[in-house]
């Protein structure tokens, strides 16, 4: 045999040789559509083998290889002894003297792979906080590296904390799964994104449950509610038990579960109705319960422990109020009665040791200017803090009583304030002056200790703004917050805990300046408020995927600021100078999915959330109106909407200085019924539960911030 002298070498360079004769006598098709190398290799090998296969047979037999062999006698290059036949010596894996389709593949270097129809998608569950792998189900001989991507981006080579190893067999491993995670991964070969798998990974999460209220005295005769909230994925299912025992059996007309079963209604109480409710929450991947007391006794003031459940009822106590400043000086005011509990005028002075902290600032011939609060936040220490004129913060509980505040000396002009609840500190930032020519940002260390705090000055120039992802009932620990300089196309991640700049993620690809940002942490997005540019294409909303820190691309034709539902479902994007209202959902697949968008003409000014009181795991909506006297009610997962017309119009005059909303709206916490929202020289209370107004509180001018201060 010829293939006698035939070496590896020449055997290569015989391969070679057919390849270029074939390309030669079949040139490939100009602009196929399958026009990657891979491909093309891939059909010239076809070709070539359908033409050497002279009865059709799908095998080739040494015959019919021998045959070709004299075709290139006209051959100039030296094949060092090699023949076509020799095919048969190297590549006949089966060794039945004739070689298939797949061996001549395999002979000349063609990937070959398969995805089997069954497994194009992947459905696959983990329990947040466990690990998983996904490994690619597209196979095949040579087959090159997997690419694993994420919302269109290569993890590969992006050093990710949590999907750090690809293990062997090119596997895509979470180490921890969170609730970020979920989505879509998609596979493919390298070179071969024609063919991928997807996989779609959906993040379960037990039930973390909240009563209200923990405990309460009633008298005989009247009415009371317990109340229970559960988050988890999938939606929890609620039940109670009084005293241990299932209260289903006892339902009557005295004793109900509304909303599904989210709240538990006795219409007259009665001696036999204390007790200890529990409520239990229960999805596929756990439980999680607690307990709401109930005491019904006649002279309830003669026991101490029931005197002092009454006390907190009748308002006596710190938490559960709105805390509203104004023009008037700082307002307590509790929903129920609707009354100024409170009231610190600004020609008060209030005292702590020996500094003074004077409401507002003072002129030199003793008059007042109006107050220009800016914001405040309060955490659960009960502190309120207020940035103008300079930055102070009150004890609540002192402020019920003796009036106390604090100074601490940050730059001039504070003008944002936010609490990091998960790092017990404050970031302020200042504009240095009017003309925010010397922002700076400051951050205030164990804020919550009500003395000893450090006040860090962040090396970050020129910021405009920043934004801390809120804390949910899943989520309580955030660890990232971004700085926006709205002069510049990109926002700036940093670390909360060490206050290191980790990121800079560029939008200039999209021209858009941030204005503002929200966060849901079902699949991890952050929304981008794109400002006006006018040079550019008006992008209006850019999403982010927190796992790559990449931008995904504009959030479709939404427009205006992003605001997400607590539980992270929903997010209603609305401005004041634009007539839409856009809601999405974010599935539990990590899916944004556009619900609906309705027109509110002229515009929404500011919106609150607040929890359903007819269905359970739902949240509603509130909104201001930009112009006018209305209140939007909006049922999100139906969009159902109402106006509540009996308001006045907002504040008018000139705008904040500091920007914001002009007419604010405050909701009361999870199970709060209440909202808040100011008119020109009143204030507005309105029962969310009944969707109507609870009352007029007058005399109040200029309230431009409101804090609620809750126990839950
Ligand atoms: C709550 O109950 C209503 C009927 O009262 C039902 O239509 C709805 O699907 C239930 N929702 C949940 C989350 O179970
Ligand atoms: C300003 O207030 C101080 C102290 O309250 C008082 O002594 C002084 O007379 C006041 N000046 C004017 C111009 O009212
Ligand atoms: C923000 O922009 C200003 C002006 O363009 C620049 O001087 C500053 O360094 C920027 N800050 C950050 C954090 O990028
Ligand atoms: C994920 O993949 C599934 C199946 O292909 C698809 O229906 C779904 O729309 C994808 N989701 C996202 C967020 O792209």
């Amino acid at each position: 045999l010829p293939g006698d002298t035939c070496t590896m070498a020449g055997y290569a360079r015989l391969k070679n040789v057919l390849l270029a004769l074939q390309t030669r006598l079949r040139p490939p098709q100009e602009g196929s559509s399958r026009d990657d190398p891979t491909s093309q290799k891939r059909l010239l090998v076809e070709s070539l083998f359908k033409d050497l296969d002279a009865d059709g047979s799908g095998h080739l037999s040494s015959s019919e290889l021998a045959q070709h062999m004299l075709k290139e006698q006209d051959l100039d290059e030296d094949l060092l002894g090699c023949s076509p036949a020799d095919l048969l010596r190297f590549d006949d894996y089966n060794s039945d003297n004739s070689l298939t389709l797949h061996e001549f593949y395999t002979a000349f270097q063609v990937v070959q792979l398969s995805l089997a129809p069954e497994d194009r998608v992947s459905m696959t569950t983990v329990t947040v906080g466990l690990s998983t792998v996904l490994t690619c189900a597209v196979h095949g001989d040579l087959r090159p590296p997997i690419v694993w991507k994420r919302n269109g981006l290569t993890l590969n080579f992006l050093d990710l904390e949590d999907i750090n190893d690809f293990g062997e067999d090119d596997s895509l491993y979470i180490t921890k799964v969170t609730t970020i995670h979920m989505g879509n991964y998609t596979c493919h070969a390298s070179g071969h994104e024609e063919l991928f798998q997807t996989h779609v990974l959906q993040v379960n999460v037990p039930p973390v449950i909240r009563v209200y209220p923990e405990t309460q005295a009633q008298e005989p005769g009247v009415a009371a509610s317990l109340r229970c909230h559960a988050e988890g994925i999938p939606v929890p299912r609620i039940t109670w038990l009084k005293n241990g025992m299932d209260v289903s059996a006892q339902m009557s007309k005295q004793l109900s579960l509304i909303a599904n079963g989210s709240e538990l209604h006795i219409g007259s109480v009665r001696y036999e109705d204390t007790g200890a409710y529990t409520c239990i929450a229960k999805n596929e991947v756990g439980v999680d319960e607690d307990i709401s007391s109930l005491f019904i006794e006649d002279s309830a003031r003669k026991t101490p422990a029931v005197a002092n459940i009454l006390w907190r009822e009748e308002g006596l106590s710190v938490g559960n109020m709105f805390y509203v400043f104004s023009d008037n000086g700082i307002m307590v005011i509790h929903p129920m009665d609707c009354e100024i509990q409170r009231h610190l005028k600004p020609t008060e002075k209030v005292f702590m040791s020996y500094v003074r902290c004077p409401l507002c600032p003072v002129k030199k011939q003793n008059v007042t200017e109006p107050c220009f609060w800016s914001s405040s936040t309060v955490e659960r220490y009960r502190q309120l803090w207020h940035p103008a004129p300079t930055l102070q913060f009150f004890s609540i509980t002192e402020l019920q009583s003796h009036s106390i505040c604090l100074s601490i000396g940050v730059d001039p002009l504070p003008a944002k304030l936010s609490y990091d609840k998960s790092h017990d500190q404050v970031w302020v930032l200042s504009w240095g002056d009017v003309h925010r020519s010397k922002t700076s940002l400051q951050v205030i260390t164990e804020a919550s200790t009500g003395q000893g705090q450090h006040l860090i000055r962040t090396p970050f120039a020129g910021v405009d703004d920043f934004f801390i992802p809120p804390t949910n009932l899943i989520i309580n620990h955030i660890r990232f917050g971004f700085i926006l300089n709205k002069s510049g196309p990109a926002v700036h991640k940093v670390d909360l805990e060490t206050l290191l700049l980790l990121k800079t993620i560029g939008l200039q690809q999209h021209s858009c300046m941030p204005q503002a940002m929200a966060h849901t942490h079902r699949g991890g997005y952050f929304f981008v408020q794109c400002g006006q540019d006018s040079s550019a294409p008006t992008t209006r909303q850019l999403i982010i995927d927190s796992v790559t820190d990449s931008v995904v691309g504009p959030n479709g034709d939404v427009a205006g600021t992003p605001h997400v539902s607590p539980d992270g479902r929903f997010v209603v994007s609305a401005a004041a100078d634009s007539p839409w209202l856009h809601v999405q959902e974010v599935t539990t697949r990590g899916e944004i999915q556009t619900r609906y968008r309705l027109e509110v003409r002229p515009g929404i000014s500011d919106l609150a959330f607040q929890r359903s009181f007819t269905e359970a795991n739902q949240y509603d909506a509130y909104a201001t109106l930009a112009r006018g006297p209305g209140l939007l009610f909006l049922e999100l997962p139906t969009g159902k909407a109402a106006v509540l017309k009996d308001l006045k119009g907002p504040p008018t005059g000139p705008s904040r200085p500091w920007g914001g909303p002009r007419r604010i709206l405050r909701d009361s916490g999870l199970f709060g019924q209440y909202l808040l929202t100011p008119a020109q020289e009143s204030l507005f209370l309105v029962n969310g539960r009944q969707n109507a107004l609870r009352c007029e509180v007058s005399g109040i001018k200029g309230g431009t911030t409101v804090v609620w201060v809750g126990e839950v």
